[in-house]
Parts: structure tokens; sequence; C-alpha cells
């Protein structure tokens, strides 16, 4: 397999302290400025999901073109929040995957050429690496080596974390994510994209005891999850009930108790098998309450210290890309000539 990141390299940090970052992977353009000495300078987001909101999910193409018109526009409003003017920036970070192409070369293209018209360093950076490094931005930063809980729409993978690039996988979804479970479950109860935020919104006015769903693969053995069954239940509930809205929010209640405490489960096995006490909770799944509730007492019985991004940093956001960006940019990983991006990529096979 072709490395991710080049080859680390002798180079002199001293030279490079602000980057910019740039998030185009699937429906939010992301914009930010970090800096070395003084912390995040900066950062500017753009939803698409009112564009994608009326499809029920994301429109690849529609996408592409939504990021080639925000791009521009974000990076001039995020210079201008940090008061800064492009010639202070001495390094430009993009996410080159996982992702949806068009998108992820959207970004790539935009972050390569601003690069080479600087004539400053470029890197293409891990998105899954960024969100599990997402917390490092905030005030308490976690000590390596902990765990990594990272849920979003696309991934659900938990990992032991050594050090940047130092990734030991211990359990992944074996079908949908997390995230994706949400989205598609909302679907089945007529709610809204993204299906998140509208089943949290939803479960709130739900009550518990109506229903029991079932805790994939709690009761095998590793950290593997599995949550296309639960959206299966969902449907075949919803299809043998009175459907009405007070019904719809106890499956919405039960149905995210069941996946906050699949993962609650997983996650402590996880703790316990390595014996480590540090835990980072990231992606978009990880804004979730009732999950954090719910990780909350199981930390408090366990004696674990948790670690979460600010909300809006749990969720595709420029701020972690440049963090991770000025990581990578420090150890001397810059991008050849070409332009690569992938859709897919391990997150323990990068260097
Ligand atoms: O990390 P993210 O912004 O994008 C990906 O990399 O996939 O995650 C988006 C996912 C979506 O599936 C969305 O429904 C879910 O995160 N999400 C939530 C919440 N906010 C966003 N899921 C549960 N509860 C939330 N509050
Ligand atoms: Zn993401």
């Amino acid at each position: 397999m072709q490395s991710f990141y080049s080859k680390q390299t002798d180079f002199h940090p001293k030279t490079l302290h602000c980057v910019l970052g740039i998030e185009t992977s699937c429906d939010e353009t992301g914009i930010a400025i970090y800096d070395g000495k003084k912390g995040l300078l900066a950062h500017s987001l753009y939803s698409q999901i009112d564009l994608h909101n009326q499809y029920g999910g994301v429109v690849p193409e529609l996408a592409s073109r939504d990021h080639i018109r925000k791009l521009l526009p974000l990076v001039k409003e995020t210079l201008a929040a940090a008061h800064l003017t492009l010639s202070t920036i001495d390094g430009v970070a993009y996410c080159a995957g996982p992702g949806l192409a068009g998108a992820l070369l959207v970004g790539a293209t935009f972050g390569r050429s601003l690069g080479w018209a600087l004539d400053i360093p470029t890197v293409g950076v891990h998105h899954m690496e960024a969100h599990l490094l997402a917390p490092m931005l905030e005030k308490e930063v976690p000590e390596f080596p902990f765990i990594a809980l990272v849920v979003s729409g696309g991934h659900t993978l938990l990992a032991q974390i050594n050090g940047i690039g130092d990734y030991s996988l211990l359990g992944v979804s074996v079908d949908d994510a997390a995230g994706e479970a949400f989205d598609k479950t909302a679907k089945l109860l007529g709610l809204d994209y993204p299906g998140g935020p509208a089943i949290a919104a939803l479960a709130a006015q739900g009550h518990a005891k109506h229903y029991t769903f079932p805790r994939p693969m709690v009761t095998k053995s590793g950290c593997d999850f599995s949550f296309s069954g639960l959206k299966t239940h969902v449907s075949t509930t919803l299809k043998n009930s009175d459907q009405s809205e007070q019904t719809k929010a106890n499956i919405a209640h039960e149905f995210q108790a069941a996946v906050a405490d699949t993962l609650v489960t997983k996650t402590a096995r996880a703790l316990n098998q390595t014996g480590l006490r540090r835990l980072v909770v990231a992606g978009g799944v990880a804004a979730n309450t009732w999950l954090r509730k719910e990780l909350a007492s199981m930390a408090l019985k366990h004696d674990v210290t948790l670690y979460y991004p600010r909300p809006s940093f749990c969720t595709d956001n420029g701020a972690m890309i440049a963090y991770l960006g000025y990581r990578r940019l420090n150890l001397g990983q810059h991008d050849s000539l070409s332009i690569k991006t992938v859709a897919r990529y391990p997150l323990d096979q990068l260097n």
C-alpha cells in the first residue's frame, strides 16, 4: 500500500508556526488557522445541511460544487477574523481522505495551489486521525497513550493511541458506522438529515421501558461493533406499531440507548484490555449528550479520565485539520508535487 504521509525528514520547526487547515471531505467546508505558539487563531465553518436535506442525505456532486463556491470566501473570512494576511501563513494542511472523492479533490487542489502560489509546504492529512486528535485543541489535553473512541458518519472505531502516527486498532464496525445508523434510522422515522441531532431531539420526548432493542455484539468477545441490525429492528418495530408521534419518540429513545450502551460496553472492554485510564471520544456522534452521560458514569466507575473536543469540533471542522497539519508538517512530512486523495485508508497503516 502506498504510504499516506511522506517520510519524516530533518526539518526545523522554528520555521513553521502558522498553518491554514482546509476540511472538505463531506458536507462541511471548514477553514482554520492554527499557530504553534498561540493555539487556534480563528476558524470558520459552512455547513451544506440545508442543501442536502431535501434529498435525505449527502449528494456527492452537489457537495463538491458547494465546496468550490465556499472555500475562497471562508479563507478570507478566517484570515480577517485572525487579523492576518496570507503572507503570515507558513504551511497549508487539507483533508486527503477518507471521504467523498470529488469533495476531497476540491480541498486538495485548492490547498496544493495555495501552497504553490505562496511557496510554502502543504500536507494532506487523514480525516479520522484529525478527529481523534481534536481534543488537543482544548485546555485539558490527554497524554499519550490513550484509548480513542471515534464515532462519525463514516467510521466507528476503538484504537490505542501511543503517539502521533502510532495507532493500533482494537475494534471497528463490521457494517454501518454509528452515525450512519443514526442517519438511516432517522430516515425510517421520517426525520431530517443529519439524523443524529434529529434522533437526539425526538428521543428526549420519548420514554424508556416501552421497547427493548438488542445491544449488538456485546456478548461476543473483542471490540468490534455492528449497527445495521438495530436499524432493521427499528423498521420492524415501527411497522408493527400505531406509528404515533409518541411511539416514534419511544423508539428513538430506545435506539439511542442501545447505540450508547453498545459503545460504552465495548469502550470499557478496550480500557480493561489495555489497562489504560485515559479516553478520548471524538467524531460527530460524540456530540450526543445521552452517550456522554453514559460514558461519564462508566468513566466514574472505572476511574477513567474523559477527553472530548468541544461539541462544534466533534463534527467535521477545519481546526482539527490545521492542528494535525501543524504536527505533521513539523515532523517534516509534506506533499510532493502530485495531488493524491483517498476514499479509504486504514488508520493503523499511517506512519
Ligand atoms: O464526524 P462527522 O461530522 O462526519 C463524518 O466524518 O462522518 O459525523 C457526522 C455524523 C452524522 O452521522 C450525524 O448524524 C452524527 O455524526 N451526529 C450525531 C449528533 N451530531 C452529529 N449523532 C448523534 N447525536 C448527535 N448529537
Ligand atoms: Zn468526520
